[in-house]
Formats: structure tokens, sequence, C-alpha cells
């Protein structure tokens, strides 16, 4: 049995390492601390990593990750590892998104009173023995409005929070349903409406080009005079520099900040200011969220490496395990399908287009366009893709692919078709499940067949003529190669036609060419599947 290494390489709870520690096939190694440079030496030895926030995972740092197969990431926050690298090189990386999130809307109401009634302020001046009643007055939440910038997982529990301390509330979220706003009692607006009438910003997306500097200048200048901006998302969402400005002036009643453009912020000129209040990004530190994190992403990293399934990755579709338990079937067909139309085809495949008809197209049907791609590119790239890559290395290639979903009535229960163009041909295939479980090969390049795409297979294109059969069965026979099953196709009598013939192993090009001598043969293939 194979060990396979993973390196804890941040702080992580102990019921995570439990986790990872249960059975005998993960070897969990806890080095935390490392520098960049210490890294990069053992990284070379693992086929999993977790971290936290404090590992950078850096381009560089990855490809010297020679075995690494899973980066998990126990929390939300990508912006440590360059995910596009890891994708380049086929590596997974995944989160572990909401067992943090109630911590840290909890951390971001905590956040919204403190900054109401100036606790942090008062509770400093009263441990210097001051009694100052007058300068700590606050305001209430009721009644004002709250603009929550990103209602994904945090943001929703915001909401649902600050709607029962009866604030108003106002949410921009383009990638979020009307009918989850709803739900949440929430009103959906534009960013303009939400600065102009909101009395408390709450940020909650995460740091990406569209949302660096999202609040700056000329953003503050639309806000109400008074306004209280919170941050407990990403330090950068809101562009420290022009809050600062905008503090000094008044403009900005105050601020509450829980992450910083640079962390820690020791040099921040924030810091400096009364009406900042801050904490050192301690939005998902509670007992509950590291433990939930700990185990969530234990559990991920396990089951992907272990081949259990892969849940909450970046960089492809996550399929819950009953549903992969359905489709896996149909991935496994898809694969084999790219595979032998690969290595049926001739020339550079330019356009694919995969046609998903009956039964299958009930399910989500990118991992199993994926799995297609990714047998596809095998033959030409074996060992360099996988599920991640895939779809990636194949834009690279320039490959144009097309899905299309067919409502079509048919003659099986359910169909997966693919069409292929290089620069030389256009080609296609045809694959189905028989029973749940059980593929088939049903039409290569319109000719009717029934093969099983497994193992070695021997392809021929020739005229349908008596002997062909025979002319096949005796050359295999006489060196020694076992036929395991064949079909062929014709589309009309002593036409041309195809003929698939599964061998237990495979055969040599002198083999073939004496096979392709028989003269009603045309052309010739071994397959590997
Ligand atoms: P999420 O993915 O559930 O939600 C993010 C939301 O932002 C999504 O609904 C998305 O549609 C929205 N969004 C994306 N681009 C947007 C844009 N341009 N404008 C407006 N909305 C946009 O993520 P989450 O778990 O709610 O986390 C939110 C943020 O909180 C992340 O940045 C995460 O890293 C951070 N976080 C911080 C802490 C902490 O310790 N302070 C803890 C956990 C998460
Ligand atoms: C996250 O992204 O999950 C939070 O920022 C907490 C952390 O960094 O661990």
């Amino acid at each position: 049995m194979k060990i396979l290494k993973v390196l804890v390489s941040d702080a992580l709870s102990k019921k995570g390492l439990e986790i990872l520690k249960k059975g005998k096939k993960l070897k969990v190694d806890v080095k935390t601390g490392l520098s960049p440079q210490e890294l990069k030496k053992v990284i070379k030895d693992y086929q999993g990593i977790i971290i936290r926030s404090k590992t950078k995972l850096t381009a560089d740092i990855i490809d010297s990750a020679k075995l690494l197969k899973v980066i998990g990431r126990a929390g939300v926050g990508l912006d440590n590892v360059d995910v596009a690298q890891a994708t380049k090189r086929g590596i997974i990386v995944m989160n572990a998104p909401g067992g943090n999130s109630i911590s840290t809307a909890e951390h971001t109401m905590s956040m919204l009173l403190a900054l109401s009634r100036n606790i942090p302020q008062a509770n400093a001046s009263l441990k210097r023995h001051e009694w100052d009643r007058k300068k700590f007055m606050g305001v209430e939440l009721y009644g004002k409005t709250l603009g929550i910038i990103g209602l994904g997982r945090i943001g929703s529990e915001v909401a649902k929070r600050a709607l029962s301390f009866g604030m108003e509330m106002i949410a921009y979220d383009p990638y979020c349903s009307i009918e989850k706003a709803k739900e949440l009692r929430i009103k959906l607006g534009g960013l303009k409406e939400l600065f102009t009438q909101s009395d408390y910003i709450t940020v909650h997306t995460p740091l990406i080009k569209e949302t660096r500097h999202l609040i700056g200048e000329k953003e503050i200048k639309l806000m109400k005079k008074g306004v209280r901006i919170i941050n407990c998302a990403r330090g950068g969402i809101v562009d420290e520099k022009s809050l600062l400005k905008a503090l000094k002036t008044g403009r900005v009643a105050g601020t509450a900040m829980d992450v910083f453009e640079k962390e820690p912020p020791l040099n921040s000129p924030l810091l400096k200011i009364d009406n900042v209040i801050s904490t050192p990004h301690l939005g998902a530190s509670t007992e509950e969220a590291q433990v939930n994190v700990a185990i969530d992403i234990a559990k991920q990293v396990a089951d992907a490496l272990l081949g259990r399934g892969i849940r909450n990755a970046v960089n492809m579709p996550t399929i819950p395990k009953e549903i992969f338990k359905v489709i896996q079937p149909y991935i496994s067909l898809a694969e084999k399908m790219g595979s032998l139309q690969m290595q049926l085809i001739e020339g550079r495949p330019q356009r694919l287009k995969v046609t998903y008809s009956g039964e299958v197209i009930n399910f989500d049907l990118a991992p199993i366009t994926i799995a297609l791609i990714k047998g596809l590119l095998e033959p030409v790239l074996p060992g360099r893709v996988n599920y991640v890559n895939a779809p990636l290395i194949a834009k690279e290639r320039g490959i144009e692919i097309v899905e299309i979903k067919s409502s079509a009535s048919l003659d099986f229960s359910n169909l997966i078709s693919l069409e292929i163009e290089t620069d030389k041909r256009k080609s296609s295939i045809s694959g189905t499940l028989f029973g749940k479980n059980d593929p088939r090969i049903v039409v290569i390049d319109g000719y009717y067949v029934d093969a099983v795409p497994s193992g070695y297979m021997i392809i021929t294109f020739n005229e349908d003529r008596p002997g062909i059969i025979g002319r096949i069965g005796t050359v295999l026979g006489e060196n020694n190669i076992n036929i395991a099953g064949m079909t062929f196709g014709r589309r009309k009598k002593a036409g041309r036609a195809i003929t698939v013939i599964n061998i237990d192993s495979p055969v040599s090009d002198d083999l073939l060419k004496k096979i392709k001598k028989f003269k009603w043969i045309k052309e010739i293939k071994l397959l590997k599947l």
C-alpha cells in the first residue's frame, strides 16, 4: 500500500490532525513556521498540504512541489495561494468555506456595536482611570440602514443578525439572486444606491481584481456624511489612504477593521486614529470556527487524496458524494470516449461538440465534459493532464468546446455524442450506459456498433466482404492474442464497414501491418483505453 504524505504547515486544530492520522493510508507531518526557502525544499516530498493564512504558496513553491496533488486551506481566503499556477500544474486547490462564517458574522456584529458605542475607546479610557461619559456618546443601530457588499455566506449571516437589531438593509452583490435577497428580507440595489443610502457599510466579498479598492475616494464622496465602514473580509477592499483622509475630515465617522492591506499593519497611520477600532484578523478566531475548518479541510484533503471524492475545490467542479456515485459511470464513459476519439482521429483537434441527451441531462454536466476533455488530451499528453488542468490545457491549445443539452428523443435512455473537428477531418462517436454502469460505444463515424470501451482495442475500417473477421481472427490466434469481444457495423451491404475488436493483450505494429495486408482492410488502429 502506497502511503501518501500530507504536510500541515500552519497551526491546525488537533481535531483535524486526528482525522488525517486515522487509518494508515496517510502520513502527516506538522511543520509550522517554515521560511519560504525551507518550505520550497520540504514540499517536494508531499502529495497534500494543509495551510491557513500564514503559509504563502507562491508559483515557485508550487513548481517545486513535484508530487503535490491537493492544497487544502483551512478557511476561506485563498489570496495566499497562486491558484492559477496550481491549476496549471494540475493541483486541486480546496478551501473550507462555511466553517467560520458564523464566527466572522458575529465578529462583524461585534464591530458594528463596538463602533456605535465606542466600546474599545471607553474601555481604554476607564482603564486610564478616567470617567468620561460625555465623550463616548454613541448611536443606535435600530432604524439605521446597513449596506452589505457581498451577500454570500458571511454577508447573509450578518444580514440575519442585523435584521434582529431592527436595521434597514440594502445589499449589493452582482451574483446574488433576487429570491435569496427576498428570503433574507433585504433589498438588492446598485452600488451607488447603497453608498448614498447607508449609515453603515460592511464588505463581505473576496479580494479580487473587481473588489480591490471597491471603496475609495470617489465612492466615499457618494456616502452620507458620518457613515461608518466595517471591513471583516479582506484588506484592500477598502482603500486605506482614502479612508484615512475621510476619517480625518469626519466624512467617515468611524471605521472597524479586522483586516488590512498589509498584515500586520504595524506602521499603519489608521491605528493612530481615535475613531478607528481594529482587531488583528480575528474574524475566524473562535474555538468553534477553528475546529470546524480543521475538520472540514482534513476530511476533504483525505477524501481527495484517497479517491473518495472532491469537495470545495475552487479549480474544478465540486461533486457531492451522493451525486458522484450516480454520475461516476458517465464520467468514466466520457473519459473513455475522449481517449478513444483522440486515438482514432488524425490531426490537431480544433473544435469539440459534446451533445448530451436522455437521463444524463439531469446532472451537472461540467465534470463529465471535463472528463471527456481529459480523456481526449491524455493520449497526447500522458501524465500531464488531469481533471484540474484539462479545460485550461484545451483552452491553451485553442480547442473550442461546445456543450449541448439535447431533448431529442432517442433509441437509448442516455447518450453522449462527441463530434471532433481537426485540421484534417471531422469524426464522431456516441456512447451510452447500458443499465446503470455498463459503458458502450454505440456509434463510430455514423456506423452503429456495440463496443465495450476497455483495454486494448483494434479498430479497422474495411469493405464489407466475407472473410474479414476470419482473417483478423486467424492472424491474432496465430500470435496468441486472445479476442475478448467483437462488433462490426456497416451502412449498406458490401459497402464500407467498421470492425471493433477487444483483445486481451497489445499487438505489435508488424502484426497490425500483417492484418492490413488483407486488401479489404483500408485502415487499422490499435487503441488502449
Ligand atoms: P462567499 O464566497 O460566500 O461570499 C462572497 C460574496 O461576494 C459572494 O456572494 C459573491 O457573489 C460576492 N461578490 C463577488 N464579487 C463581488 C463584487 N464585485 N461585488 C459585490 N459582491 C461580490 O464568501 P464568504 O465566506 O462570505 O467570505 C467573504 C469574505 O470574508 C472573503 O473575503 C473571505 O476571505 C473573508 N473572510 C474573512 C475572515 C476573517 O477572519 N476576517 C474569515 C472568513 C472569511
Ligand atoms: C479566512 O479566510 O478563512 C479567514 O481570513 C481566516 C483565516 O485566515 O484563517
